[in-house]
Parts: structure tokens; C-alpha cells; sequence
């Protein structure tokens, strides 16, 4: 396949670069399998979208003829009253990956060095690799971001650092107070793009003020997303904060329309619904605890997660684990790609899907692996 001639165009870089392996459709194994079957896969809120959200969806479907709003003007709006923050710091994304790409695709040149953790959150890496960065990967320290590590790693040649926190899929976080202390080691000019998808779930004391960042005008890109807790993952809706110039550095590069007007109606309306919000995070509460006791009696090793999901390690091969729960109908993510080649990333579901999973689990511990593939 590598010989076609469109290879020739192709970026060095560009062609050592593995894409992102989404987690498997539950439409695909469900038509493989014959039987229906449930997805634990890309931490999604297993509640769904506030019913405010749906509703916003139906009410702006006879206008999706026409091009959304390219500035994002209400639920930007709504955004910066939110925070606390003016209108010309926030941004939009086709979800947060969106906007993790876009600080790359802004600030990086061939060479220029692009700094994670190894174990973090894929996308960090690509944003960096597929704009012809250097990669430098940081070894993880009680498996969460070293933040001392980071900051000496950083070079003269360093323009970026994504920090994810909590991180995927090791669900760890650190402190404020930790990263103000990185905050005072960087160089000024050093964009850190701090991603916090699970900020809802965290609920933990001095865990983030990330928008006082914001306020102070450091460099630094806080992004939140629509599609953890507010359920709106295949709309495809997340947002940036961010001192005015970075925003405005940063909309130079983004594709106008990159927040299409359904998710924008939908995003708003759940905004406002904190009552789904705060019914999301208390199931997940719940069965974080549900699960994670069930994990210990089963003799099972688990990292402690402040997220909506779960690294599991069964000591056995995950690709394997990863097939037989498939076969059972459950959808999960074999962590081989994060360097755990042992462990699965198991999203937090409702009671009776987390019951399934944990049965599903008892029942692979001692089956053959089966021969096909789903
Ligand atoms: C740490 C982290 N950041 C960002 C995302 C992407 O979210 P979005 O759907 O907003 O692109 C995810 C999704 O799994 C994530 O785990």
C-alpha cells in the first residue's frame, strides 16, 4: 500500500504516526454478536444528555439547513458568566480533542518540542506528532503526571505541554497547589494546555482552581467538554479558556464552523441543567464504590480512579480479556497502547451494566479464549 505515489507527498512525520483507535461502536459488536450489548468503553455519561438538551436538540432541527453560528455567540456567552470571564476567552471545539489539536496546529513548527506524560491521554501525542513535532514523553510517577520531571524536561525548543487531569485512562490527578508550583518553574512563553474532560467527577479539595489561570492571563489553555458529564459525546462539543491573545492566536487556525449549531443548542440548555449533572456524578459516586468493592473481593487490582472510569488489572493479556468481554456482550478498551498490557479501561455504567460487566469478568477468569472475533 506504501507504494502509491500519494506516500511521496505524504510528511515524513506524518507517516510514522499510529491513529487513534476509537473504542469499538456498540452498533458493530451488536450486529457481529446478534444480541444487544453494552459499551463501557470511551467513559460516556451512562445516563445519557439532560432531557434539556434533547429538547434544545428537536427545537433547532428545521435550521440545520443553515450554517451555525461561527463565533459561538450565546453559549460562549454563557460560558464566560459561568467562569466569570469575558466573551474574547473562551473558544469552541468539535469537542475537546478538537481544541487539543488546534494548540498544536497553532503553535507548533517541524522540530519545535511537544512535552506529556507517557501513559496520557493518546491525542496529547498525536497533536504533537502529526504537526511534526518532537515528542518528549515524561515517565509517569505514582502513576500521574511528574510534574517536577515535566518542568525539567522542558528546553529552549519546548512550546507545548498537555497535562491531563484527571488523566486517561490512569484517572489520577494532582493538586492546585502542585501545579502552581510548575506553573512558577516554566518559562513564560510555554503554552500548557491543561485538560480537564472529568473536572466534574474530581469533587476532591484543592483539586483545580485552573480558572484563576485564566484570570492571571498565564499561559495556560484550560479545556472542558460536553461529552463526559453533560452526555453529549457524538454531538461533538468542548470548550477552551484562555487569556484573550491566546484565544485570539488560537482562532487564526480554527476551522470556522468547528461547532455545528445542534451541539451548541444542546450544550447550552445543559449548562443549565445542574440537576443532570449533579445526578451524574452521584451514580458515578456510587458505582465507583460499588465497583471498585466488588473488584477487591474479587481479588482484582485496580488503580483508584477520580473519574467516570476505571483501570483494571486482570494480570492476564488485555487483547485477550479485551475479546472475551466482547463475546459476552461488553464492550471495554485493552490498554496495551498505554504501556498496560494487563489492564482494561472499564467506563463507570449504570448498577445493572456494572453487575454484567463484573459477572462477565468472574465468568473470563477461568474460559478458553475464544477463536473469532466478536
Ligand atoms: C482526558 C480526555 N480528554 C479529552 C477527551 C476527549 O473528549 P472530547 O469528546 O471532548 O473530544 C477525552 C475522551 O475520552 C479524555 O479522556
Amino acid at each position: 500500500m506504501n507504494a502509491h505515489p500519494i506516500y511521496e507527498i505524504l510528511p515524513a512525520w506524518s507517516r510514522k504516526i499510529c491513529p487513534y483507535p476509537p473504542g469499538k461502536p456498540i452498533e458493530e459488536v451488536e450486529r457481529e454478536l446478534g444480541r444487544t450489548a453494552i459499551k463501557l468503553a470511551s467513559n460516556e455519561n451512562p445516563l445519557g444528555p439532560s432531557p434539556k438538551a434533547v429538547e434544545a436538540i428537536r427545537r433547532c432541527l428545521d435550521r440545520i439547513h443553515l450554517y451555525p453560528d461561527g463565533n459561538g455567540y450565546y453559549l460562549r456567552r454563557r460560558l464566560a458568566e459561568i467562569h466569570g470571564l469575558d466573551l474574547e476567552q473562551v473558544i469552541l471545539g468539535a469537542g475537546s480533542t478538537d481544541l487539543i489539536e488546534l494548540a498544536s496546529k497553532t503553535f507548533l513548527t517541524p522540530g519545535d518540542e511537544g512535552i506529556t506524560s507517557e501513559s496520557a491521554f493518546y491525542i496529547y501525542r498525536l497533536a504533537i506528532e502529526e504537526m511534526g513535532g518532537t515528542l518528549i514523553q515524561v515517565p509517569m510517577r505514582r502513576m500521574t503526571f511528574d510534574l517536577a520531571a515535566i518542568a525539567r524536561a522542558v528546553s529552549p525548543r519546548t512550546k507545548i505541554i498537555y497535562l491531563g487531569n484527571p488523566n486517561n485512562p490512569t484517572g489520577t490527578c494532582f493538586t492546585a497547589a502542585e501545579l502552581d508550583s510548575f506553573l512558577e518553574r516554566l518559562p513564560a512563553r510555554v503554552l500548557v494546555v491543561l485538560d480537564e474532560a472529568y473536572y466534574e467527577y474530581v469533587g476532591r479539595p484543592g483539586y483545580s482552581h485552573s480558572i484563576e489561570y485564566v484570570r492571571q492571563g498565564r499561559n495556560v489553555l484550560v479545556l472542558r467538554t460536553f461529552s463526559k458529564v453533560h452526555g453529549l459525546a457524538g454531538l461533538r462539543i468542548g470548550y477552551g479558556l484562555g487569556h484573550p491573545e491566546l484565544i485570539e492566536c488560537l482562532n487564526r487556525i480554527r476551522s470556522p464552523f468547528n461547532a455545528n449549531s445542534v451541539a451548541q443548542a444542546a450544550a447550552l440548555a445543559a449548562l443549565d441543567d445542574r440537576e443532570h449533572v449533579a445526578r451524574s456524578v452521584e451514580l458515578n459516586a456510587q458505582e465507583m464504590k460499588f465497583v471498585t468493592e466488588e473488584l477487591t473481593l474479587l481479588g482484582v487490582r485496580y488503580q483508584p480512579s477520580v473519574g467516570n472510569f476505571l483501570l483494571v488489572d486482570t494480570g492476564r493479556d488485555c487483547e485477550e480479556d479485551f475479546m472475551r468481554l466482547l463475546h459476552e456482550g461488553i464492550i471495554v478498551r485493552p490498554m496495551k497502547l498505554y504501556g498496560f498490557p494487563t489492564s482494561l479501561r472499564v467506563t463507570i455504567g449504570r448498577h445493572e451494566e456494572n453487575e454484567q460487566f463484573l459477572a462477565a469478568l468472574r465468568r473470563i477468569a477461568s474460559a478458553p479464549v475464544p477463536a473469532t472475533s466478536a
